[in-house]
């Protein structure tokens, strides 16, 4: 690509879905800075060495901190809708975003109080014209099999149409294999009418894609990267059509690659998975939605046809209602 604004011009205006990003990792530098003054909080580091982090673990103790910070209802309605400005910037038609309730320790006995303002904070947005919002709402993968029944029984006894999935993160590194212990709760979510992905192939290998296939019944992996270590599980993928939620910036910030011509994205590509970009933590990591399309056309050398697919790709297989879907696959025909 020659002219560097007028390539991320065709990018943003590309119609996709943006569908592995975390409320968690979505507040600026100054924006937390902001939020510790208003929570009478000193900074857990200097402003300048906040986003310094050295490994997947030490960026999720951040979270557990950050996300600490946020008390009030009026933060999360507005939370929700800058969330919906930044998709609109990168010109994303819609998003599953991931919250995950264990990072938001003020919001442990009033969840669905959060839920609600994260809901009306989505709702204005949407009445200003910004993209639409789904949410997946996540265990850590150190919690106990009750904690997910109790996050499930809560989902269904809300029975918000803003949230349409359960997911599941953290660091399986750390945790173990976790994929039995929410077997049951992920197959009654899937009976309850939620829809499912998992974080798999980050922090463990493909055994933890198996898993969360298998046990977890995930229609999605994110991340799902570290199949590339086995060329079964490669066939295996492209065979049920099982997506990949990929994130070059994050794998390559959190030191899983130590640069972005390492990344197996492209080779996963090419084997045939169905793959899609997204941002995982925009904001905490620096990166931008437009800004990780733009690093795999340099990096890859992705042209339109490919951009086209990836973007098909991040719409067809996004929990977005089927209006929506409709919508944006015809406008991405018209790209
Ligand atoms: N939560 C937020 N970002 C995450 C990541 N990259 N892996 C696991 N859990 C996360
Ligand atoms: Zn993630």
């Amino acid at each position: 690509m020659s002219d560097g604004s007028a390539d991320r011009q065709r990018l943003r205006a590309l119609p996709k879905a943006e569908i592995h990003v975390h409320l968690e990792g979505c507040f600026s530098r100054p924006q937390i800075v902001a939020l510790a003054a208003a929570a009478g909080e000193p900074l857990s580091r200097p402003p300048e060495a906040l986003f310094d982090f050295k490994n997947l673990a030490e960026f999720l103790g951040f979270l557990d901190w950050s996300c600490g910070l946020v008390r009030t209802i009026p933060q999360v309605e507005l939370m929700a809708y800058a969330f919906a400005e930044r998709l609109a910037e990168n010109g994303a038609g819609y998003a599953d975003a991931i919250i995950n309730p264990t990072h938001w320790p003020s919001w442990r006995y009033r969840l669905p109080e959060m839920i609600e303002a994260l809901d009306r904070g989505f709702r204005a947005a949407e009445q200003d014209g910004l993209p639409p919002v789904g949410l997946c709402l996540s265990l850590l993968r150190q919690q106990s099999a009750d904690e997910a029944v109790e996050l499930l029984d809560m989902m269904i006894a809300l029975r918000s149409p803003r949230v349409v999935a359960l997911s599941i993160d953290g660091n399986e590194a750390s945790a173990g294999r976790t994929g039995p212990r929410f077997a049951d709760t992920f197959r009654r979510a899937a009976a309850a009418g939620f829809r499912r992905t998992a974080h798999a192939g980050e922090s463990s290998g493909p055994e933890g894609i198996r898993d969360a296939i298998r046990l977890l019944g995930a229609e999605r992996i994110d991340h799902g990267v570290r199949a590339v270590e086995d060329a079964s599980l490669m066939d295996e993928l492209r065979d049920l059509g099982l997506p990949l939620d990929i994130t070059p910036a994050s794998n390559v910030r959190l030191g899983l690659y130590p640069s972005y011509e390492e990344h197996p994205v492209e080779r996963l590509r090419r084997h045939g998975i169905p793959v899609s970009i997204s941002t995982d933590d925009p904001e905490l990591l620096e990166t931008t939605l437009i800004g990780e399309y733009a690093r795999m056309v340099e990096t890859f050398g992705w042209d339109d046809e490919v951009l086209r697919s990836v973007a098909r790709t991040s719409i067809e297989v996004s929990f977005a209602p089927p209006e929506i879907k409709r919508d944006l696959l015809a406008k991405l025909a018209a790209w």
